[in-house]
């Protein structure tokens, strides 16, 4: 697939993951892009991501003007505030759109994007990355083959330390300009809590009905939210326990999920992704790797980058994701309809958006809420 990028430079914070993850397995080729916003890094992302000059441009419309017959899709990896515009461009250009999450800032920006898409039968999905774990896989697959029993309960969590943790020069944290402001979301919200109600919804196939929730500022960047913590059910009546901060010393990137079954308890940790915890009614604790017998997700070829030992990692987990993609932007190509139940799309990107909102709602209001679907 011949793609370019919008944002992403090697000035930003996610560019190099998205660049490593697909040039992992030669299913896409970057061939052009408007970088960074910074004409230095926009030229020098150009060059270190080997796409020649005169196919680098200063502004998203030379680039669409130029590109819009060459290209197989564009990577929108600019900070989520701005998703909307830019993907609105890049739909008014007839080009399919790989989008990084959080798909928009609130869920009625995402909600049109959604409508569009399905109205005007056109291709958008967004890299939610720890999904692309194969572990993340493996735990969604024997939920679905019930080897946990009914689901009791669930726990997603997503600490990290930025908001409060010291420079190397003992200074207060200071993030991208776009992550000091609180939106509809807060920030917070948008970068951390996306993921943790995208991989609970992803896990379970379940969707959260209700929560009730508290949300704290209490870090060192302005007066921004920076700790949330939920509690609530899904449709099916699972209890869950989810939180997301910024505040928590010691995390880097805490993200970790536990599913207590009636049959069996699973935990997984994204710092350790290639292990699950797995507990039986026997009372034996099993610490399960992709070579287990009991594992036939992970343990596919396809995951299998090299053999068992050799710890794969979340770049990997991009390029599974990646790798998904490419099938999907295929199939839609071919006409195709799509139904990979590892991607997602803007309808799914919007509901989520709706969950933090309605979470949101609830810390405000300190009450509990249903989540309108
Ligand atoms: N999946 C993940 O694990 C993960 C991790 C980090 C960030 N993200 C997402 O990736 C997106 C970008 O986040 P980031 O942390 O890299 O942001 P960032 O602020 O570090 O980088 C944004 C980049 O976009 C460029 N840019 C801004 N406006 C532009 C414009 N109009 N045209 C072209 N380029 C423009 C900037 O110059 C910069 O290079 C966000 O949506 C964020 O939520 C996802």
């Amino acid at each position: 697939m011949k793609v370019g990028f919008i944002g992403g430079g090697t000035d930003s914070a996610i560019g190099r993951a998205h660049f490593s993850a697909i040039n992992i397995d030669r299913k896409y080729s970057l061939d052009t892009g408007v970088f960074s916003i910074d004409s230095l890094a926009n030229r020098g992302s150009g060059e270190f991501y080997g796409v020649s000059k005169e196919r680098v441009y200063d502004d998203i419309e030379s680039f669409l003007a130029s590109e819009c017959n060459q290209l197989d899709a564009v990577i929108v990896l600019t900070p989520t505030p701005l998703h909307f515009e830019h993907i609105n461009q890049i739909l008014d250009a007839q080009l399919p759109v790989i989008s990084e999450k959080a798909l928009c800032a609130n869920s009625n920006d995402a909600a049109a994007l959604a409508d569009r898409v399905a109205r005007e039968k056109r291709f958008l999905s967004v890299t939610f990355t720890y999904t692309g774990y194969p572990m993340v896989r493996e735990i969604k697959r024997m939920v679905g083959d019930g080897i946990l029993g009914e689901l009791l309960a669930c726990q997603v969590e997503m600490p990290q330390e930025s908001f409060i943790r010291a420079t190397a020069s003992g200074g207060k944290p200071v993030p991208q300009e776009w992550r000091q402001l609180d939106y509809e979301i807060p920030s917070v919200t948008l970068d951390l809590g996306s993921h943790v109600v995208n991989l609970l919804e992803f896990i379970t196939g379940d969707q959260i009905a209700r929560v009730s929730a508290l949300a704290h500022h209490s870090g060192e960047v302005s007066t921004l939210i920076d700790n949330v913590l939920a509690i609530g059910e899904m449709k099916r009546g699972t209890a869950i326990s989810l939180q997301w901060n910024k505040v928590s010393l010691g995390k880097r990137n805490g993200l970790a999920c536990t599913i207590h079954g009636s049959k069996a308890s699973i935990s997984w940790e994204q710092e350790n992704p290639e292990y699950l915890r797995f507990s039986g009614k026997d009372g034996a604790v099993q610490i399960l790797d992709r070579s287990h017998s009991m594992i036939t997700i992970a343990s596919q070829g396809r995951y299998q980058r090299f053999k068992v030992g050799h710890p794969a990692g979340y770049i990997e987990a991009f390029a599974n994701l990646y790798q998904d993609i490419a099938t999907d932007l295929q199939s839609f190509k071919s006409g195709e309809t799509l139904n990979n139940p590892y991607t997602h799309s803007a309808t799914n990107s919007a509901d989520g958006l709706r969950v933090l909102e309605a979470l949101h709602e609830s810390a405000a209001t300190r009450s509990w809420v249903e989540i309108r679907r």
